[in-house]
């Protein structure tokens, strides 16, 4: 009797673990909710072939010195810009493995100016992979060294294409979410995008169905400008 009760359960431990594992790949989409708390190697094995955004999280760290000066003595918005372009494309290149290309940037806000003599810290990780392009999310602060002080000037969102060495636009590999942090940050992703592409689509059936009646007229008059028009 014994030698069949230790197969028998062996098959019906066999049949657990199958069942379990099922459950774990059904689990993927329901990964939002976060009810279902799943240690972060039993996702890595659902998301294989993708890379942790661990992978391609990197810092750039930069003084700012006198010639990144505007007129008014404070730090260029643009040598920030170049900054961050730059930190987007290494940590997306880094995930995709290819060449990439800045295609738009959300959410550019300089909260605080940037002092000469502070130092900059850039910190970079892919929010985001669709198919062919990446989101990498940017939070840049700023440290005044003598007082201790650090303040954050902006975050912003760069939107970055893999390229292939044909030139070709190539699929990126899928992130792997490790925290829920992580989670919650490409799921705001998302939202960004679906509220760009409806801004995009808002915006065109705008321009093309514009014309000077007078509803138009009426908002206008609500606001700071001269209609000032010439007759061709
Ligand atoms: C980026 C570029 C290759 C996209 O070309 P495209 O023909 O629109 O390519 P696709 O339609 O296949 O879109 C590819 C991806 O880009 C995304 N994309 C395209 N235009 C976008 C935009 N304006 N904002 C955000 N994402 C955009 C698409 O949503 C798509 O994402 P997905 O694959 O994850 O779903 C093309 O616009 C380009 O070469 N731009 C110039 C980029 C450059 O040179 N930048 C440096 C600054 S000079």
């Amino acid at each position: 009797m014994k030698d069949v009760i230790i197969p028998l359960w062996g098959i019906l431990a066999s049949v657990w673990q199958w069942h379990q594992s099922i459950a774990v790949v059904g689990v993927k989409n329901d990964y939002p909710k976060m009810g279902n708390k799943l240690h972060p190697q039993e996702w890595r094995g659902i998301f294989m072939d993708g890379h942790p955004v661990a992978y391609s999280r990197r810092v750039i760290t930069e003084l700012m010195v006198p010639s990144y000066a505007n007129f008014g003595g404070k730090v260029h918005g643009g040598t920030l810009m170049s900054l961050m372009d730059k930190l987007a494309y290494v940590c997306a290149s880094k995930h995709a493995g290819n060449y990439c290309v800045t295609v738009s940037v959300d959410n550019v806000q300089f909260l605080q100016p940037v002092e000469v003599g502070e130092v900059v810290s850039l910190m970079g990780s892919v929010n985001y992979v669709g198919n062919k392009s990446l989101v990498v999310g940017i939070k840049v602060t700023a440290e005044n060294l003598q007082e201790g002080m650090s303040k954050h000037t902006n975050t912003c969102y760069f939107t970055m294409v893999a390229k292939g060495a044909d030139g070709k636009t190539a699929t990126v590999p899928p992130l792997v979410l490790e925290s829920e942090e992580e989670v919650r940050r490409f799921c705001s992703a998302l939202q960004r995008r679906r509220i760009r592409e409806e801004g995009v689509a808002f915006m065109n059936h705008y321009k093309s169905s514009f014309n000077n009646d007078e509803a138009m007229l009426n908002v206008l008059s609500d606001e700071r400008c001269v209609l000032a028009i010439r007759p061709d």
